[in-house]
């Protein structure tokens, strides 16, 4: 860590403290750059941790996982575990924040407008429920990352979306949560579960592709886009430094 000390935040001193901290305590089975190693996983490029909170991490760190193999270190005390936490962002290179290029507040406003995003997708608890919660989408996301992902909304192995038609006629499209070889269960655009039994189903159809928008590229201009991930950024951003992020799906 190279650098003028007079230079360093405050954030960067205690990131440069946890740096040992997690060579002595943690790198043996997290690995040396915090990829994973054969006794633990990888902390620094997989979402579900990089989109924790410092205090979630915080807290796992001092907890430790009883039973999954993570011993507890709060006897290492608040300072070294939030030095260690700080350390980690630097493994996830969240330490300088994603430069936001666009307009956050009229990307909101195209978010719940003009764009629909808010039909399908949530944010901070408001919005439909048929693809996945953006929340926390945007933390250390760049972008341009965001932007390709918008126009060109290919679908996850997460989210599939289903058609189903009832023996009696009733036909309901949402995204799939569940299956076997007795029920299927899905999740509708008001947000409500329905689960068939597969004795009353006449049809299941796979429609992933159609819940997926493909036109944003010529609905929405280049600003407008960039506009739209500015909020998707700065959102997470707000989530991470000020309360849980909403999780409504589990990844
Ligand atoms: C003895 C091996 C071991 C050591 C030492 C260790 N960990 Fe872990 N850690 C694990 C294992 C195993 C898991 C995964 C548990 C599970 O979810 O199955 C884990 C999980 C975690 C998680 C949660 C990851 C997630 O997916 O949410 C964090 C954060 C973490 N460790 C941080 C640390 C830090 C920071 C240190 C050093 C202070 C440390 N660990 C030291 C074994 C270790
Ligand atoms: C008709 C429903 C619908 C609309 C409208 C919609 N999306 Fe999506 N979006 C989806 C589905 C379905 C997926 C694929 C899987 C998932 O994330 O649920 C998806 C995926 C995404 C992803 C990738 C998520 C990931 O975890 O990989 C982003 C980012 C995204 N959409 C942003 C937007 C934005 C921004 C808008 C508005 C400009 C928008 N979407 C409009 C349905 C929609």
């Amino acid at each position: 860590m190279a650098g003028l000390p007079s230079q360093l935040t405050a954030q960067e001193k205690l990131a440069d403290a946890g740096q040992q901290v997690f060579a002595s305590n943690c790198a043996g089975c997290h690995g040396a750059d915090g990829h994973g190693g054969e006794r633990a996983p990888n902390l620094a490029t997989v979402r579900s941790v990089i989109s924790k909170s410092d205090d979630d991490l915080e807290s796992i760190v001092k907890k430790g996982l009883p039973g999954l193999g993570m011993p507890p270190f709060a006897y290492l005390g608040d300072d070294k575990v939030k030095s260690v936490v700080a350390y980690l962002r630097v493994l996830q290179g969240k330490t300088t924040a994603t430069p936001v290029t666009g307009n956050s507040t009229a990307g909101r406003a195209l978010f719940f407008g003009k764009a629909q995003c808010s039909n399908c997708h949530m944010v901070r608890g408001s919005g439909g429920f048929m693809a996945s919660d953006l929340s926390v989408y945007g933390d250390g996301q760049a972008s341009s990352a965001i932007q390709h992902a918008v126009v060109t909304h290919a679908p996850s192995p997460t989210s599939r979306g289903v058609k189903v038609t009832t023996k009696s006629g009733e036909k309901i499209l949402g995204a799939l949560r569940a299956e076997d070889n007795f029920a299927v269960t899905l999740l509708s655009p008001d947000g409500s579960f329905h689960t068939y039994d597969r004795a009353k189903v006449a049809a299941i159809q796979y429609t992933s592709e159609s819940l997926l928008p493909k036109d944003y590229a010529s609905r929405l201009s280049p600003t407008e886009l960039d506009d739209l991930a500015s909020f998707l950024i700065t959102t997470a951003a707000q989530a991470s430094a000020t309360e849980k992020p909403a999780k409504r799906r589990q990844r």
